[in-house]
């Protein structure tokens, strides 16, 4: 791989140690892909952002790179954490959770890190343009900005992605280049689709069946912007999908063809198949909208639907710190929170400790929150439709 004479001299540590260590992992990742070269990138978003997953070797890590003075060269977001930063305590997380947790935002800080802690940065101030080489490791984030922006990531792990943002470069490989972001699977949408859980029904049924392919969806007649993040979201984690191409929707299809690929139909049994096959609860002791990270136009949805009712049990809405924002202005927080729910910034249902907070069955509308909240957090499920889920809580 051929490395410039300033990047040879990082490697050879000129740069101090940190920026050595980080620019090794990223040469040794282009070696092992095939790079020709590294590329500049416009950001970065770093994924291993929760208490829950990183543990105390992770805070470690992080304090000891803050402390030895690595800074962030591109506009580098972060995942979401275990909890509200602000409001941990009415989430009742344990207190030494929270202090973990805080050790870790501040050392992102300290490395001028934007501690933003979402899973959807391109809606809260981190939007990549079309084409633009960027460097994130959340899955559902990957899969919006190559597929429904059209910029270019690998899918990162945390320590590349945070490679990236400390060195301002990334390999030359992958889905950086056109002939890595062609199709090889056409998808024709049979099913009929309304609500956005429909999209992340379907980007299960999709992703199980295709692992690691690229997507070319015919039949779906619109989406919305909501609508294709549950899609790719789903997709990424039932099948590590991370680009696709939607007919008259995303802005690559009108340069790719669907002619002449293997063909996969999807029905509405299939959907509704999925949907019965994830629920695996029946009453939800909790539901948590927002995966990913809701919208304003999803808390306004929610909100509007709420008001002037009264929860029977505990309602979440999951977003970043940035749209909660916007929402207390527009009064939809305070709506949510007449009712007794809560808008919940900086976290989700699945890298908070909802299991050490007593719920045993989470109420979803997100294909990849039902995917991975067993797994992650002992829940059972019931993954349904929003008017279905706010019925069985009002
Ligand atoms: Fe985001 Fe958490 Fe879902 S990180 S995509 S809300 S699992």
């Amino acid at each position: 791989m051929y490395l410039t004479t300033v990047e040879e001299k990082i490697l050879s540590g000129e740069n101090g140690e940190v920026m050595e260590r980080m620019f090794r992992l990223l040469v040794s990742l282009g070696d092992i892909y095939g790079a020709d070269r590294m590329i500049p990138v416009g950001s970065a978003q770093v994924a291993g952002v929760s208490y829950k997953s990183i543990g105390i070797p992770g805070v470690e890590f992080l304090e000891d790179y803050a402390n030895k003075g690595a800074v962030a060269k591109v506009v580098t977001f972060l995942n979401p954490a275990g909890m509200d930063i602000e409001d941990w305590r009415e989430m009742n997380i344990p207190p030494t959770f929270a202090e973990y947790q805080l050790r870790i935002m501040n050392a992102f800080k300290k490395m001028g890190i934007v501690v933003s802690a979402t899973c959807t940065p391109y809606l809260a101030g981190n939007l990549p343009r079309f084409g633009e080489h960027i460097a994130w490791s959340e899955s559902s984030a990957i899969s919006f900005s190559n597929s429904v922006i059209g910029a270019r990531t690998n899918r990162e792990g945390g320590p590349s992605a945070l490679a990236a943002s400390l060195c301002g470069v990334t390999p030359n490989y992958g889905f950086h280049l056109d002939d890595n972001r062609k199709p090889n699977l056409q998808v024709d949408v049979q099913a009929k689709l309304e609500d956005n859980a429909d999209f992340g029904a379907l980007g299960y049924v999709v992703g199980k069946k295709v692992k690691n392919k690229i997507p070319y969806f015919t039949g779906i007649k619109d989406a919305d912007t909501d609508q294709l993040k549950a899609l790719g979201a789903s997709m990424a984690a039932s099948g590590a999908v991370a680009l696709y191409h939607a007919e008259n929707l995303t802005p690559e299809a009108r340069f790719m063809k669907a002619e002449g690929l293997e063909k996969l139909t999807v029905t509405d049994k299939d959907l509704e198949e999925t949907f019965s096959t994830l629920s695996t609860g029946k009453e939800p002791d909790i539901v948590i909208f927002g995966c990913p990270h809701a919208s304003l136009k999803e808390i306004m949805t929610i909100a509007r639907k709420l008001e002037g009712k009264k929860l029977r049990k505990p309602l979440w809405v999951c977003t970043s710190r940035m749209v909660k924002e916007a929402s207390n202005r527009m009064g939809f927080t305070q709506t949510i929170e007449a009712a007794g729910g809560r808008v919940v910034a900086d976290t989700c249902m699945v890298v908070s400790p909802i299991e050490d907070m007593g719920y045993k069955v989470t109420g979803v509308n997100s294909g990849k929150a039902a995917n991975y909240l067993p797994g992650f957090c002992k829940q059972n499920v019931v993954f349904t439709r929003l008017d279905a889920l706010l019925e069985s809580v009002t």
